[in-house]
C-alpha cells in the first residue's frame, strides 16, 4: 500500500496554453480526486461565457468573479484545480491557492502557446492582431508571480501531459 499523500490539493497554474486543464484532469484520474477548471465553474455560475463577462465587466469584473470562485474551490478536499493564467493577478487569489494547496507552475514558451491556443475563440486578451506580443507582455508581468506562488515549476514544452503528470505525481510523493 503506498503511503497517504500529505497534500490534498493542487492548483495549476501558468500562462494560456500551457496545459493546465490536459495535465489537470489526467493527474485529478491518477489521484482519485475531482478535476475542476475554474474558468469553467466562472462561466457555469454566472451563466455566461468569459468573452460576454469581458465585453461586459471588463477584465476587472471577470477577475473579481475569479477571486471569489477561487476562494471558495480552493477550500475543497481532494481537488486538482486548473486556474485560468490571470488568477495570480491578485493578491487575495495569490493568497489562496498559495496557503491552501500545493501549487505546481506549468511554464511554456510563447511558441507552444501561440500554437496551442491557435484555434480557440474563448480567450479574449488573445482576441487581437498581435497575439505574440500580448503573450510575452503578460509573461513579463506574470512569471514572477506565477513564481512567488507556486511550490513547483515544471515546463510542459517538450514530451506528453501524461510525463508532466507524472512528474507531479513524484513531486506530490515527495512532500512530508
Ligand atoms: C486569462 C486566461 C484564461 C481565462 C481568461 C483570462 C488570462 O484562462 O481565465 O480568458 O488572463 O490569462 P486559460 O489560462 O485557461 O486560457
Amino acid at each position: 500500500m503506498m503511503r497517504p499523500l500529505s497534500v490534498e490539493r493542487v492548483f495549476l497554474v501558468g500562462p494560456m496554453g500551457a496545459g493546465k486543464s490536459t495535465v489537470g484532469r489526467q493527474l485529478a484520474e491518477a489521484l482519485g480526486w475531482s478535476f475542476v477548471d475554474s474558468d469553467a465553474e466562472i462561466e457555469q455560475r454566472s451563466g455566461a461565457d468569459i468573452p460576454w463577462i469581458f465585453d461586459v465587466e471588463g477584465e476587472s469584473g471577470f477577475r473579481d468573479r475569479e477571486e471569489s470562485v477561487l476562494e471558495q474551490l480552493t477550500q475543497r478536499p481532494k481537488i486538482v484545480l486548473a486556474t485560468g493564467g490571470g488568477a495570480v493577478m491578485r493578491e487575495n487569489s495569490r493568497h489562496f491557492l498559495r496557503e491552501r494547496g500545493y501549487v505546481v507552475y506549468l511554464c511554456t514558451s510563447v511558441e507552444q502557446q501561440l500554437e496551442r491556443t491557435a484555434r480557440d475563440r474563448n480567450r479574449p486578451l488573445l482576441r487581437t492582431a498581435q497575439p505574440e506580443q500580448v503573450l510575452r507582455d503578460l509573461f513579463v508581468t506574470r512569471d514572477p508571480l506565477y513564481r512567488q506562488t507556486a511550490h513547483a515549476v515544471i515546463s510542459t514544452e517538450a514530451g506528453q501531459a501524461r510525463d508532466v503528470m507524472h512528474k507531479i505525481l513524484r513531486q506530490l510523493r515527495e512532500q512530508e
